[in-house]
């Protein structure tokens, strides 16, 4: 590392703690999933330990176990069907708050948890920031039962939307990824996406498709950290 620069864990970190900016006691909170997440995790765990009142939902097994671990009061989505706020990780975001997510498998819950939040905010390190979504493999959840044509079908609208690029399904033939819904990802290469929000709703479309890990219209703000500091983009605390 130059001298002088951050690691991305230390970026990760400082996002994490500016999206506690965003918590008020009684607050009822989505956790999200990944690494950057984590971190937001372990500093809500603190503060309870410190006696803040909050009651969470956990977008992963994952993030179950880590919060539960700490002592984070948990409940679900059908005890309590409406958040104040969601904290969450992106494997992309564009400057009007669209979101590539996924990543780490988790997109179905963590797309219901956003849904269901008043307010979601991402938190990232500055390499997150795109001008334009794509870069990173769009994932893709699906049905295992006839995976293959679903394959085919989101191949088809993809070059439909201008997409082109490999489309390949996580983990292997002989052993797939599952994800905590117990579906099959595609994760789809395709470089660069010129019509996110065109594409989204064709996805949302098709029969077999699950969810996609385009977020468009769920993010109210973005906490971007670089070297300098961290970047809000969107809605203030
Ligand atoms: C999990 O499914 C993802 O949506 C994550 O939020 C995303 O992959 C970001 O993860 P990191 O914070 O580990 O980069």
């Amino acid at each position: 590392m130059v001298r002088g620069e951050m690691d991305s864990d230390a970026l990760k970190q400082r996002a994490a703690e500016r999206a506690l900016d965003y918590v008020e006691a009684g607050m009822r909170l989505g956790l999200g999933t990944g690494s950057t997440a984590a971190k937001f995790v372990d500093l809500v765990g603190a503060r309870v330990s410190g006696g803040l009142d909050v009651l969470c939902v956990p977008t992963s097994e994952a993030t179950h176990k880590q919060a539960a671990g700490l002592g984070i009061p948990l409940t679900t989505l059908e005890e309590t069907p409406e958040l104040d706020l969601t904290v969450d990780g992106a494997d992309e975001l564009d400057s009007d708050l669209r979101l590539i997510k996924g990543g780490g498998g988790a997109l179905l819950r963590e797309k219901i948890v956003a849904a269901a939040s008043a307010r979601l905010v991402v938190i990232a390190d500055e390499t997150k920031h795109v001008e334009r979504l794509g870069a990173f493999p769009l994932p893709v959840e699906i049905v295992a039962f006839g995976w293959q044509a679903t394959l085919n079908k989101v191949r088809a609208i993809a070059l439909d939307h201008g997409c082109r690029g490999e489309i390949s399904l996580r983990g292997s033939r002989a052993s797939p990824f599952i994800t905590d819904g117990g579906n099959y990802i595609l994760d789809c290469a395709f470089g660069s996406i010129g019509d996110a929000d065109a594409l989204a709703v064709a996805l949302s479309c098709e029969t077999g498709v699950v969810e996609h890990g385009l977020f468009i219209g769920l993010a109210s703000a973005a906490l971007v950290a670089g070297p300098a500091g961290v970047d809000v983009l969107g809605e203030a605390p």
